[in-house]
């Protein structure tokens, strides 16, 4: 059986994310994870809070805590929310923590010892008026690439494009606003990404999988040609950098940041080596399109340089962007929606369904609250909720809450059955193929499948001349509920697991043969889903 390794995007330690970050990484890896956890495969699924670089400095400069302690609690709060999102990391782990330092140093020893590494005095945006030298984020201005005037020193957003501070137009800081920055000579330490491009290509060409949005992005930035890109950073939270001369200094963030996955397996697993140098292992990663050139060229060449046995990535899923209401999300405008807000807004399998329906894969997807509710009060609601209710109901009522001994099949449910099998093949399929939007559509397909039979067979017509009858279809019945709960679970776990308790079963990839045992007793769930309205979520 193949392993899998998967780990979603390390969510920036600064406040808590909003829906966008769950949709575009967060949540399909947990979805995945589920899936291959269900199929029985081993599973390894790691994530943690990215704390280093600039952003977490300024957010801990706006809350007047020190970094270290701001760090730490911000870290808590969101490992708290996504526990209460049921996303089931098998460790959440941080970036500043001792294995992440001693394991970015490890690596970076071996590519400076196997010369990929150089320094250079380069000019470093400084400002007069703060007395400090200004690293990525500290400065923002115009995008010299497509314009935009909210660009940062490291990378515009608006373009994905990574950038240097000298190249931004009309830059200011983002402590001061002071525009009168200078650019005074500092040494940096750089990493040879063109010395690697050879390796780097040859290691591409051996991912022919990869989804056609990661290609297309790894693509562009393979013929636009590498550059040196500069590792260390001018602050003091970081990686301290271990070499003569740059002990003031700590890495650049994205230098860290993804040995963070590994080092959160060190952390979770005493046989971490054979999650990242065996040969039986999948490793995927869930992202969103920002991160693509840091995932699939950035930190493959780190590793493939260090000549340190640790396995470049095999799948980037990529995502594309989740909008709100028409524009886009901002964490530091506060617009849109956040994970603490939306928790208290409806349960967490609302936000699930929804967001994995909607999933903003082959194209951006656009959050309202109209289109929230409605898509939420249909497909959970009368589709899942009602078919669960209406099926336990009647068997508590009419059978004793008890599963009945069933008769001879009939044509319905050898139709049923066929048509089940032929469901599950598929789902599979868009499972394994990480088609989000399509697994969705599926398992809505298998509830609507669900209910049609029960409304065909229509056991409450039949138990008024024929309880046999009733009882096979009741039979049935319950084990359809039992397949749409398995179906739902790795989408909506806490309504699934809730539902699978009341008919006594675990976890399992379901088949269409029969599983519930004549003479088991059954509970009937509260409702599932009541409806939700508009009025339940904070206005646009
Ligand atoms: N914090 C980054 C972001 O939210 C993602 C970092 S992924 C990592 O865009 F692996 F590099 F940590
Ligand atoms: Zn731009």
């Amino acid at each position: 059986m193949t392993r899998f390794l998967i780990t979603s995007a390390l969510p920036y330690v600064n406040g808590v994310k909003h829906l966008g970050n769950l949709a575009g990484s967060l949540l399909p890896a947990d979805i995945h994870a589920r899936f291959r956890r269900q199929t029985g495969h081993e599973v390894l699924f790691v994530c943690g809070t990215d704390e280093h670089g600039t952003p977490a400095e300024l957010a801990a400069r706006a809350a007047g805590l020190p970094v270290a302690l701001y760090c730490a609690r911000q870290h808590t709060l969101q490992a708290q929310i996504y526990r209460r999102f049921g996303l089931s990391f098998d460790h959440f782990s941080r970036t500043s923590g001792a294995a992440n330092r001693a394991l970015t140093q490890e690596i970076f020893r071996a590519l400076d010892a196997a010369g990929f590494i150089e320094p250079r005095t380069v000019r470093q945006a400084w400002s007069p008026t703060d007395g400090r030298f200004l690293p990525d984020r500290y400065v923002v201005g115009t995008c010299p690439h497509c314009g935009s005037p909210g660009a940062r020193g490291d990378q515009c957003e608006a373009c994905t494009r990574l950038l240097d501070s000298d190249e931004l137009i009309a830059p200011r800081s983002a402590i001061s606003s002071a525009a009168d920055i200078e650019f005074r000579e500092t040494r940096h330490l750089f990493l040879k990404l063109p010395a690697l491009e050879g390796r780097l290509r040859d290691w591409l060409a051996t991912r022919r999988d990869w989804p056609p949005l990661v290609r297309s992005i790894a693509r562009k930035w393979l013929d636009e040609g590498l550059r040196e890109r500069c590792i260390t950073r001018d602050l003091e939270w970081g990686v301290p950098v271990p070499k003569a001369g740059f002990g003031d200094k700590v890495f650049y963030v994205w230098f860290d940041a993804p040995i963070g996955y590994i080092a959160a397996t060190q952390e979770a697993r005493a046989d971490w080596r054979d999650w990242w140098q065996a040969g039986d292992v999948q490793y995927l990663q869930f992202l969103a399109k920002d991160n693509v050139p840091f995932h699939a060229i950035s930190f493959p060449a780190t590793l493939l340089g260090s000549g340190l046995p640790y396995r470049p990535v095999d799948t980037i899923k990529g995502f594309n962007w989740l909008t709100y209401e028409g524009g886009k999300f901002s964490t530091s405008g506060r617009r849109g929606l956040f994970t603490d807000t939306a928790l208290e807004a409806c349960p967490a399998d609302c936000w699930r369904w929804w967001l994995a329906a909607n999933a903003p894969e082959t194209s951006d997807t656009d959050f309202t609250v109209e289109r929230f509710v409605e898509g939420v009060n249909k497909d959970l609601g009368d589709v899942f909720g009602n078919l669960v209710n209406r099926c336990l109901s009647f068997a508590a009522a009419r059978f004793d809450a008890t599963v009945p001994e069933p008769g001879e099949r009939g044509p319905l449910e050898r139709q049923l059955a066929a048509d089940l099998d032929a469901h599950l093949v598929r789902l599979r399929a868009h499972h394994e193929a990480l088609s989000f939007r399509k697994a969705a559509d599926e398992t809505r397909a298998i509830w609507k499948r669900a209910n049609a039979y029960l409304s065909e067979a229509a056991p409450w017509t039949a138990i008024r001349t024929d309880r046999a009858r009733a009882a096979t279809v009741v039979h049935t019945g319950l084990n359809l509920v039992r397949t749409a709960a398995l179906v739902a679970w790795p989408f909506i776990p806490f309504a699934a697991e809730e539902v699978l308790d009341c008919l006594g079963e675990p976890v399992a990839w379901p088949t269409s043969a029969d599983a519930l045992p004549a003479g088991r007793k059954i509970r009937v769930p509260p409702v599932l889903f009541p409806k939700i309205s508009a009025a339940c979520l904070p206005p646009a």
